[in-house]
C-alpha cells in the first residue's frame, strides 16, 4: 500500500479466530475520521489460515462508510462463508499460489479475482504494463497488437505459462483436497483436546481451507525444540506482527493499539499440514506435543 501513496492503519484481530475484528474496525475507521488527517478508502480482510473473514460484518461497515473490501485470501482460495466465496462480499479477492498455499504452484504464482467488469479491464491492462483494454479503445483504432499500446503504467504480472499448466491440472483435485484437510484438520482437534493451549475454532458457517493448522502453547518455542528433537517440523507465523516490523512501525494503528495480535505471536505454533496427512504420522505428531512437559 505504501507503493502507491497510501497510508495501512493496523486494525487487531479477534482472539478466536486471528482475523480482522469488526468492532475494532469501526473504531479505527472513527477515529481516523475524527483527526481528519486520512480519507478512509479501503478495507483488506485477511482470511488468515485459511479461514474467511467475519466478511458480513466487515462488508456492512464498508457499506455504511462508503469504503471499498479487498479480501486478502492468500492462504484463504476454497474457504467459503454460509456457503459463499470471499467475493459475494469484497469487490476484489487476491490470492498466492505460492507453494506453501492451499492451491500452490511449483514457483511463484498469484491472482486477482473480480466480478467488477471495470476493475476486470484495469487489472488485466496493469499486470501487461498496461496495455490498452477495450474501453481503452473506444472511439480510436490502432493498427497493431493492443497490448503494444501502453495507456496507463504498469506492471509485469503476468502468470507463468508452466505455473498455470500445473495449476489447471492440481485444480481438478482442490476440491477434494480440501475435504481431506477437513479430515487432517477434525484429527488434530480431537487428538489435541487439552494439550495445548487453545486449537483453531472456525467462524459459524465458514469453511476453512485450512492453509495451517495453528495451535497456541503457552511455552511455544519450548514446545517447538522438542517436536524438533522429536522429528516434527514446526513453523512460527509470525514472530514479528507487520505493524511492529520497522518499515510499518510508523504507521498508525487502531484505537488501543493490536494487543491481540502482539499476545498471538508468542504463543502460535503451526503444525505439519497437508491434505496427505496420514493417520499413523499424525499420530505420531499428536503423541510428540502430549509428551511435552514444558
Ligand atoms: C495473507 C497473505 N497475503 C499475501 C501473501 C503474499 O503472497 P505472495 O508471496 O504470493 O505475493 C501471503 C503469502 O505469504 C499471505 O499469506
Amino acid at each position: 500500500m505504501p507503493w502507491v501513496g497510501a497510508t495501512p492503519v493496523f486494525v487487531d484481530v479477534l482472539a478466536e479466530t486471528f482475523n480482522l475484528d469488526p468492532a475494532k474496525l469501526e473504531a479505527a475507521i472513527a477515529a481516523v475520521k475524527a483527526e481528519g488527517k486520512l480519507t478512509p478508502r479501503v478495507v483488506i480482510a485477511v482470511d488468515l489460515f485459511g479461514q474467511p473473514a467475519d466478511y458480513p460484518a466487515i462488508k456492512a461497515i464498508c457499506d455504511r462508510e462508503g469504503l471499498k473490501l479487498i479480501a486478502d485470501s492468500a492462504q484463504g482460495f476454497g474457504c467459503t462463508l454460509n456457503g459463499h466465496h470471499p467475493l459475494h462480499w469484497a469487490d476484489v479477492a487476491t490470492t498466492s499460489f505460492f507453494p506453501a498455499k492451499p492451491l500452490g504452484c511449483y514457483g511463484d504464482g498469484g491472482a486477482v479475482l473480480t466480478n467488477d467488469p471495470v476493475l476486470w479491464d484495469l487489472m488485466d491492462s496493469y499486470r501487461v504494463h498496461g496495455k490498452a483494454v477495450a474501453p481503452d479503445l473506444v472511439g480510436r483504432t490502432f493498427d497493431h497488437d493492443t497490448k503494444y499500446l501502453n495507456t496507463r503504467i504498469g506492471m509485469n504480472s503476468r502468470l507463468d505459462t508452466i505455473q498455470a499448466a500445473i495449476l489447471i491440472e492440481k485444480l481438478a483435485i482442490f476440491e477434494d483436497e480440501i475435504d481431506l484437510r477437513q479430515v487432517v484438520a477434525a484429527r488434530y482437534a480431537e487428538g489435541l483436546k487439552g494439550a495445548v493451549l487453545s486449537t483453531p475454532d472456525v467462524i459459524a458457517g465458514g469453511v476453512s481451507v485450512w492453509a495451517q493448522y495453528v495451535i497456541e502453547h503457552q511455552n511455544r518455542d519450548g514446545l517447538a525444540a522438542h517436536l524438533k528433537t522429536q522429528g516434527v517440523p514446526t513453523a512460527v507465523y509470525y514472530p514479528v506482527p507487520m505493524h511492529i516490523q520497522a518499515p510499518y512501525a510508523a504507521f498508525p494503528r487502531g484505537a488501543g493499539g493490536l494487543p491481540v495480535t502482539e499476545a498471538k505471536a508468542e504463543t502460535v505454533l503451526a503444525l505439519p499440514m497437508h491434505p496427505y496427512l496420514g493417520e499413523a504420522d499424525q499420530q505420531t505428531i499428536i503423541d510428540a506435543i502430549r509428551s511435552f512437559n514444558g
